[in-house]
């Protein structure tokens, strides 16, 4: 939800913004603005449109000088609809304070009118104006001082908030803040950086500062000073962030997506091999009463994936599961007994609703484990900080907006987890453990066994890419699977597409299907693969087209009888195949994504995170 960047040193500030702004790009992608600071003046450039709008119109004016100093936003709108005047950077009515700003401040309104009682007129319909012209009236109310007026402004404002400040009194430094929206600082040899979001400058740096909620920061190109949001002076020590730079690259692929589908081998691996030195004894004994009930809760792909580690914990390590979407999560009033744990699930380790429910948790007491795919994230060091566990999934920076390698390694840490409790509950032998564990060091391999079947994917997607809507069905593990499978083909293609546990298609859903139907089903449970053929002819019936993904037949049944299109994905135990069987649903939905035209990285309406309400 909006991406934030800024820079402090001695090279030309533009050139890094524009190439940071498309690093962040999948935050948000309405439009966007930079602003400069040069021999005492702002220089506002913004446009609706992709950065590429916003570098071609700075290409075209061809700035006469180099600014040392800027800050820049890309934007995914939520308080006035995209356009030029929307678009930050917003300033005061006097040209005199520039601000970016990711996230809602929910008091605008008062502010606004007080504001506008005091002859304050504004430009835009958003809520981050009223940033920029509240600063002004601290800053005139204190004669000047900046860093005290941004302390000021700050106590007002209610809400979330990553912002960054630029003042023309003030050309050799940046303030920048943080309140429930990431923000971390890049520490670079006579620059800094700060962003949203790392991969903005890993290219320059790999040394960050991580900023808390409640912090405050002021850049300076030799230095930055970390202070509370009252004025103290902090010390942190620096991460060092081990992704490279490359990791953030396309790498040959035409998009992100498809680049991220084809790491997942990669991923798979590297988290499976690292799993064995995560610690999660604090998680594991919780208050001391072993384990009764685990409550998984997590937003959109993440939620998927909890809904396969369900059935995987139900199944492996006999412990019973709920599983919550964490929007739902957050506003209820959950039942906790003693010898419950939670798991929080979040690839960005900062949706706001996954957050909150963490919160909630902590609340009442439970032990965490966040699963994430980010060092540094705010989920990550809260959980450490309530004495949680943090397991992160290794599957390097997921840029594309439709969440891939991250579901996929999610997965895996939810197997190894349950196979870990199997042993512990004694539900699974030490034997079986063994078995379990080297079927799951195989499923990287088998990953890229079956991405190398990519071209019949492609082919299946360039006939039905324009199908009215597609019901992707199964059972069990399958569901959970189709669910994951629904979610990334209306997200990237828009085509209206749902998921159907196979047995209640019977019940309404079916209804629906006609002859400009595709139904797609998911049958890798073996004991379960008659009900779905069953579930296939009652669709076929109606004029439905037909896609089987499942095993290799092993000769009991005629594939070519069963549907109109079969996919084989490598063989498995039928309790690990979500890994595989969601990598054909990933690349139908990415090939008709192409097929229609769209921009598969940058699907319309969405953000990659999501850190509002
Ligand atoms: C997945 O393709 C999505 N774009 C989205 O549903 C995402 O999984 C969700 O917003 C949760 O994000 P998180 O894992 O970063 O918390």
């Amino acid at each position: 939800m909006c991406g934030i960047t800024g820079y402090i040193g001695r090279q030309d500030a533009a050139p890094y913004l524009l190439g940071a702004l498309k690093k962040l790009e999948y935050r948000g992608y309405d439009s966007s603005g930079l602003a400069l600071l040069h021999d005492g003046e702002l220089i506002v450039r913004k446009a609706k449109g992709r950065i590429s709008v916003l570098e071609e119109r700075l290409m075209s004016e061809q700035l006469p000088f180099m600014a040392n100093i800027g800050i820049a936003h890309t934007r995914w709108a939520t308080h006035g609809e995209p356009s030029d005047l929307n678009s930050h950077p917003h300033t005061d009515s006097e040209g005199r304070i520039a601000v970016v700003h990711n996230g809602i401040i929910e008091n605008y309104l008062d502010l606004k009118k007080w504001l506008q009682a005091r002859d304050v007129v504004f430009a835009s319909d958003t809520d981050t104006e009223v940033i920029a012209h509240l600063l002004n009236y601290y800053y005139k109310a204190r004669e000047g001082k900046f860093f005290e007026a941004v302390l000021d402004a700050l106590a007002r404002l209610e809400g979330s908030y990553a912002i960054a400040i630029l003042c023309t009194d003030y050309p050799d430094r940046i303030i920048a803040a943080r309140k429930d929206s990431p923000l971390i600082i890049g520490l670079g040899e006579g620059e800094n950086f700060l962003a949203s979001d790392a991969p903005a400058f890993i290219q320059y740096t790999r040394e960050a500062l991580f900023l808390n909620d409640g912090e405050l920061v002021v850049l300076y190109n030799d230095h930055v000073d970390l202070f509370t949001n009252t004025g103290e002076k902090l010390l942190r020590d620096t991460t060092h962030i081990e992704w490279d730079a490359e990791s953030a690259e396309k790498g040959g692929y035409p998009h992100f997506m498809l680049k991220e589908i084809h790491e997942q081998p990669k991923a798979l691996n590297d988290t499976y091999k690292k799993f064995d030195e995560i610690k999660l004894n604090d998680w594991l004994k919780g208050d001391g009463s072993p384990i009764e009930r685990i409550i998984i809760t997590a937003c959109g792909t993440a939620w998927h994936a909890a809904m396969v580690g369900k059935r995987a914990f139900e199944a492996l390590a006999r412990i019973p599961v709920d599983v919550e979407i964490a929007s739902e999560f957050r506003y209820g009033n959950p039942v906790i007994k003693s010898g419950d744990r939670v798991i929080v699930i979040s690839q960005s380790g900062e949706t706001a609703d996954t957050l909150a429910a963490m919160r909630l948790a902590k609340e009442k007491q439970l032990p965490i484990l966040a699963i994430t795919n980010v060092l540094g994230s705010t989920l990550a060091r809260e959980a450490i900080s309530n004495g949680g566990s943090v397991i992160y999934t290794l599957a390097g920076p997921e840029i594309a907006v439709a969440s891939t390698k991250a579901f996929t390694t999610q997965l895996m840490c939810l197997y190894l987890l349950a196979i870990k409790l199997g042993v512990l509950n004694k539900t699974i032998s030490d034997s079986d453990y063994s078995t379990y564990r080297n079927e799951l060091a195989q499923i990287p391999e088998k990953a890229a066994l079956l991405l190398k079947q990519q071209e019949v994917i492609q082919k299946f997607a360039a006939l039905q890419f324009n199908k009215d809507k597609v019901f992707f069905m199964g059972r069990q593990f399958d569901y959970a699977v189709s669910l994951e499978a629904a979610l990334k083909l209306k997200e990237i293609s828009y085509t209206h597409s749902e998921s159907f546990a196979a047995g209640e298609l019977k019940h309404g859903p079916i209804a629906l299907v006609d002859t400009r139907t595709l139904v797609v089903a998911i049958a890798t449970q073996r004991p379960l693969f008659e009900k779905l053929v069953s579930n296939i002819k009652e669709v076929a019936a109606r004029g439905a087209a037909t896609l089987l993904i499942t095993f290799a037949n092993k000769g009991k049944t005629n594939y070519d009888e069963v549907a109109d299109s079969v996919f084989i994905i490598p063989d498995t135990i039928d309790t690990f195949s979500p890994m595989l069987s969601i990598i054909p649903a990933q690349l139908f939905a990415y090939y008709c994504s192409i097929q229609k035209g769209n921009d598969p990285d940058k699907p319309r309406n969405l953000a990659k995170s999501v850190t509002v309400e």
